[in-house]
């Protein structure tokens, strides 16, 4: 009689606990949805079904008119997810900056000890420290100099092509590999062409090119990224694994110590650099620099490939500036004036954003102003709430980009993209360093396989894209298949 009282008890208590908690936005006067046990606002991404950014983009979708959105993420963690613009510019480059400048990235520091310098990962002066070592490599001076190795990287990704079919993912990882390893090392990754039978598969290739692509541990790794540190110490999560550090370590105590690349340029201007900390930026040059540029570069392969008016425009300014540079347009001038070819770049990445949010953590308590125009009440942020600014919702919202699902370069033809609607690459003191040349080489390659092919789906069944649900970096779920041909006319 007492054992069943007990449990009844216990399952009331329960219950209670759990509607307490799952509504406790709604206890602060917050609009949003109900908080469920375990998977809070984020069962379709516990499940695999839709990727982080598809849920985020439900929730900004399904609460129009609000400011911000109480939600609740993995592991029921109340969340807010903010929706409007002057808020999104106030916490990414305004006075609220200081108040959540970390992003959320979990990593534990002495199992991934190079993975801890990346900025990206690193909060606090951690992160200032290492965000103001970078930065200088990335003037517009320092990428100017970086065009040689991009220039021999297209020299043979021009050899390699060939009329057919081929993985667009693939091809892309190839070369920006290919620009990495010489931009960061001055190393021959031998990832494009010129390699014999009898060599050696790339190293490169084989170790890092698997390490952003969707396999049967991605979820769980995403989840211990994102939401818990827990789960990343239960499963030995590494974002860099322990192979990837040994050699790293090796490939940085063998460098030259001349030449014109990353890591030199770094260690001149930083002499007091600690051996694992030279390791530890050399490590966040390769692994920030190749993945988001390879798929930037696959997605804008397959919008010109079902876009052919797209491709058609891209051509003719190809053919234009080509005229007038003998044809080579992969001088910095040349590059320069590739606008139309730079609009189709941001315009790709705004239809497929390699993070499909950017998330934040307060690290200072701070108000926001209410919920709704024309209401009272503001919110105490308290330490420690995740702010979700999400990137896809935001880059997919008709009222600031009418017919959103179309691909339009038209949209960035000679016009930066503005505020915070446009949020590819981050916005304000976050903001990625790599940017110019994240574009520099994607458009240097670009030029190289268009100049004399025209790109279209291997076949009709690639016509839907499908992200995968699992990782972190948006990826395709079935690769990219595209055909190349020659152009009929010059
Ligand atoms: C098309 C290519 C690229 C895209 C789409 C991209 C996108 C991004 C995004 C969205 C962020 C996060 C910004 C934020 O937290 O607010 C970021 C950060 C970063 N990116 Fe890039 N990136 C690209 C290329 C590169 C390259 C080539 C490098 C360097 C070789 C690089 C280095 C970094 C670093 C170090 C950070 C961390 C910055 C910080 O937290 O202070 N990225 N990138």
């Amino acid at each position: 009689m007492l054992l069943p009282l007990c449990l009844s008890l216990l399952l009331v208590a329960t219950v209670v606990r759990f509607v307490w908690h799952g509504r406790h936005w709604r206890r602060l006067g917050l609009e949003g949805p109900f908080g469920w046990p375990l998977v809070g606002n984020m069962l379709n991404f516990a499940l695999a079904r839709q990727s982080y950014g598809e849920v985020y983009e439900w929730i900004y979708r399904t609460n129009p008119g609000l400011k911000y959105v109480g939600f609740y993420r993995l592991f029921n963690e109340p969340a807010l997810l903010v929706r409007d613009q002057d808020l999104l510019r106030q916490i990414l480059v305004g006075t609220n900056f200081a108040d959540c400048a970390d992003n959320v990235a979990y990593v534990d520091h002495r199992r991934d000890v190079l993975a801890s310098h990346n900025p990206f990962i690193a909060s606090g002066d951690r992160w200032r420290i290492f965000r103001a070592d970078l930065v200088p490599l990335f003037t517009p001076l320092r990428v100017r100099q970086m065009l040689p190795h991009v220039d021999s990287a297209c020299r043979l990704l021009r050899d390699q092509v060939s009329v057919g079919c081929f993985e667009a993912k693939e091809l892309s990882t190839r070369y920006t590999l290919q620009v990495i390893a010489s931009v960061v090392f001055g190393l021959d990754a031998h990832c494009l062409g010129g390699q014999q039978k009898s060599e050696q598969p790339s190293r490169w290739l084989e170790w890092l090119a698997p390490l952003f692509q969707p396999n049967g541990w991605s979820l769980l790794e995403t989840i211990a990224l994102l939401h818990s540190p827990r789960l990343g110490r239960l499963i030995g999560h590494r974002y860099v694994p322990l192979s990837l550090q040994h050699w790293f370590r090796e490939l940085v105590a063998a460098r030259s110590t001349s030449g014109n690349n990353l890591l030199q340029w770094l260690a001149e201007s930083k002499r007091s650099l600690a051996q694992d900390e030279l390791a530890g930026q050399a490590t966040t040059l390769l692994l920030e620099g190749y993945e988001t540029s390879a798929m930037l570069l696959a997605f804008t392969l397959y919008e010109l490939a079902i876009n052919q008016d797209v491709q058609g425009h891209l051509h003719l300014e190809l053919d234009g500036v080509g005229q007038g540079h003998d044809r080579d347009l992969l001088g910095q001038s040349a590059l320069g004036e590739l606008r139309y070819t730079e609009a189709a770049l941001l315009e790709a990445l705004r239809l497929h954003p390699a993070m499909q949010a950017l998330q934040k953590r307060c690290t200072k308590s701070f108000t926001l102003p209410p919920q709704k125009s024309g209401c009272s009440g503001q919110l105490k942020v308290d330490l420690g709430t995740v702010l979700v600014l999400p990137v896809q919702a935001i880059h997919l919202d008709p009222e600031l980009y009418p017919e959103p699902r179309q691909f339009r370069p038209e949209r960035f033809f000679n016009q930066a993209p503005t505020g915070c609607r446009f949020l590819g690459f981050g916005a304000g003191a976050r903001m990625c360093p790599g940017m110019r040349l994240g574009l520099l080489q994607t458009k240097a390659a670009l030029a190289t396989l268009l100049q004399d092919h025209c790109v279209h789906l291997a076949d009709q069944d690639q016509a839907r894209m499908e992200v995968s649900p699992l990782t972190f970096l948006t990826a395709s779920k079935r690769g990219i298949w595209l055909r190349l041909e020659r152009r009929a006319h010059q």
